[in-house]
């Protein structure tokens, strides 16, 4: 079997025309969506994303400022420009760019954000909202991975579901999405027994560890759907998965490549989750 590749560079590219026409329709209503991403320090995969997300904005119509801060910004500093994000009603989304420097308490950081603007979904608030199922901001990655299995048709309803990853970004959310769309969810991590048994258990694997090509075919079950949330850079500059992708492909009907799967779905729905900080502010 060669899987079926999902594709996420087109299917944002669909959704994010879509998009623009809602972006177009609040204009006609005097409402610009409004985006602000902060960052602090000068990593450059960081500052690479963050330009990224401001570039599609725009794209789209929404209004991106990118606010770059020196890594020697105080704690007290980025709460209190947080505090001022909050108060400016001109303002729908706020994000801020993780990982921090080491002298912020990323926790206070996130907490400070008020929930109506949080376009991430990282607050402890839209975290519980998710876990009892109420409408709220969903996180992006797992959002963008749903999207890309309900656009596919791909069933989820009582599917075992393996987690391989369990951050706070990606693993821990999108289980709980999972689950809530009634599939049968396993976490494995670094800690996991047995973990190629409990591998080759997923009927959907999603693997978001951060290391190249660390699932191969022999931990794919025939006919599973396998996807990538990994972004590795290889020393020769090459990105890369978590998967690896010709092996996994024989085994898999379904599989997301790196680059061209998750990460365009990702920035997709932070535009749609600030279209929908618009629209709630102004409902
Ligand atoms: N760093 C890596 N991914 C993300 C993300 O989705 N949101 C934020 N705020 N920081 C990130």
């Amino acid at each position: 079997m060669s899987a079926e590749i999902i594709n996420g560079r087109e299917l944002a590219d669909e959704l994010r025309e879509r998009m623009k026409e809602d972006v177009e329709q609040l204009s006609e209503q005097g409402i610009v969506p409004n985006l602000t991403v902060i960052i602090v320090g000068e990593d450059p995969a960081s500052l690479s994303y963050v330009r990224g997300k401001k570039r599609a904005s725009h794209k789209i119509g929404i209004h991106s400022d990118l606010i770059e801060l020196p890594e020697t910004t105080s704690h007290q500093e980025l709460l209190h420009l947080i505090q001022q994000l909050n108060s400016n009603d001109e303002v729908h989304g706020i994000l801020v760019q993780l990982p921090l420097p080491a002298h912020i308490n990323e926790d206070e950081v996130i907490e400070t954000i008020s929930p109506d603007k949080d376009v991430d979904g990282f607050h402890p608030i839209s975290i519980g909202r998710m876990m009892a199922q109420k409408d709220t901001f969903l996180p992006c990655t797992p959002l963008g991975i749903l999207t890309m299995l309900d656009e596919k048709n791909i069933d989820i309803e009582g599917k075992h579901a393996v987690v391989l990853g369990r951050s706070r970004i990606v693993g821990k959310p999108i289980g709980q999405m999972l689950l809530n769309r009634n599939a049968t969810v396993t976490y494995c991590h670094s800690r996991t027994k047995d973990l190629a048994d409990v591998l080759r258990q997923a009927d959907i694997l999603i693997v978001a560890i951060g290391k190249p090509a660390f699932i191969t075919g022999e931990h794919v079950k025939k006919g599973a759907v396998v996807i990538d949330v990994g972004i590795n850079r290889l020393e020769d500059g090459t990105l890369t998965g978590d998967v690896d992708f010709e092996s996994a492909s024989e085994q898999a009907a379904y599989i997301t490549p790196v680059p061209k799967g998750v990460g365009p779905m990702t920035i997709t729905m932070l535009l749609q989750n600030t279209i929908k900080a618009a629209k709630l502010k102004n409902q």
